[in-house]
């Protein structure tokens, strides 16, 4: 199982749009098995996947409990081939206890969780809440990879370093083998200053950019009242179609890797 954080210390850049996306396409159009770990409080994934529940396991009982049953917490969802571990407000105070409950490593506790499932799946995608805590230091700890989705805007590189520094550090002290995939340019609109910017931002990222950007589409924001992946509620989108170009282009990186 490889995994891969979708990241960013902005809200509202396309993050769990991303980690949807590109969950669907890898199991609908390349026959993937993928696991998505709802690693944000909002819980708008697990929503998405109609697995949000105060009944049953989320990611906040696999932080604080090294026992959690984890065939309790991982949710089948309408989609053969995608499991999903939800997230819901538990998880706020979740980290608090966390952060009070030194009897045990801290940074590690989802990593150690997702490795019992690791034969089950090809990907794992963790979507994450706009914030560096100990939540999101455990998914980078747990990933192979992080994928920045960015949109281009006056202040597309907020934060951006304290991320880039996050994960080195993290890399240098927990997880050797985590590697920074890739910037994602999302919501994007055809005109004149967006061009421009996008130019801009892929001369001083400093990072590797996809090729692939995401297109703005007004179907996106009609998918989410219905909770559908795009590419389901519609394949003729902009959007639908340049997601699934990026999953390809991501494939065919890591096949060059
Ligand atoms: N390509 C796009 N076209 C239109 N709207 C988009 C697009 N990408 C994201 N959005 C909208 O932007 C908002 C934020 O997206 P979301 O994925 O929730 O971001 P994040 O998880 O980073 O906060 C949502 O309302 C979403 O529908
Ligand atoms: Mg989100």
């Amino acid at each position: 199982m490889k995994t891969i954080s979708i990241i960013n210390l902005k809200g509202g850049v396309a993050k769990t749009l991303t980690t949807i996306s590109m969950a669907h396409i890898l199991s609908e159009r390349h026959g993937k098995r993928v696991l998505v770990v709802d690693n944000d409080k909002q819980g708008n994934t697990s929503k998405t996947f109609g697995v949000h529940s105060y009944e049953r396991g989320s990611v906040a009982e696999l932080m604080l409990d090294r026992n959690a049953d984890l065939a309790d917490t991982i949710c089948h969802t309408r989609y053969q081939r995608i499991d999903v571990i939800p997230a819901n407000m538990k998880l706020l105070t979740a980290n608090m206890q966390v952060m009070m409950d030194s009897s045990r490593p801290q940074q590690t506790r989802l990593r150690a969780a997702l490795r019992k499932v690791q034969d089950q799946y090809d990907y794992c995608l963790i979507d994450n809440a706009p914030d560096i805590n100990i939540s999101t230091i455990n998914a980078l700890v747990a990933s192979n990879e992080a994928i920045i989705p960015v949109k281009i805007d006056r202040y597309a590189f907020d934060g951006l370093q304290e991320l880039k520094d996050q994960i080195a550090i993290t890399r240098e002290e927990l997880n050797p083998a985590l590697r920074l995939a890739g910037c994602l340019i999302t919501c994007f609109q055809h005109v004149e200053g967006e061009r421009q910017g996008e130019e801009w931002l892929r001369a001083n990222m400093d990072c590797p950019v996809y090729k692939t950007h995401i297109r703005y589409s007004g179907k996106v924001v009609e998918s989410s009242f219905e909770a559908t992946p795009i590419l389901e509620y519609s394949r003729r989108s902009g959007a639908a179609h340049d997601y699934c170009d990026f999953v390809a282009e991501y494939l065919d990186d890591e096949r060059g890797c």
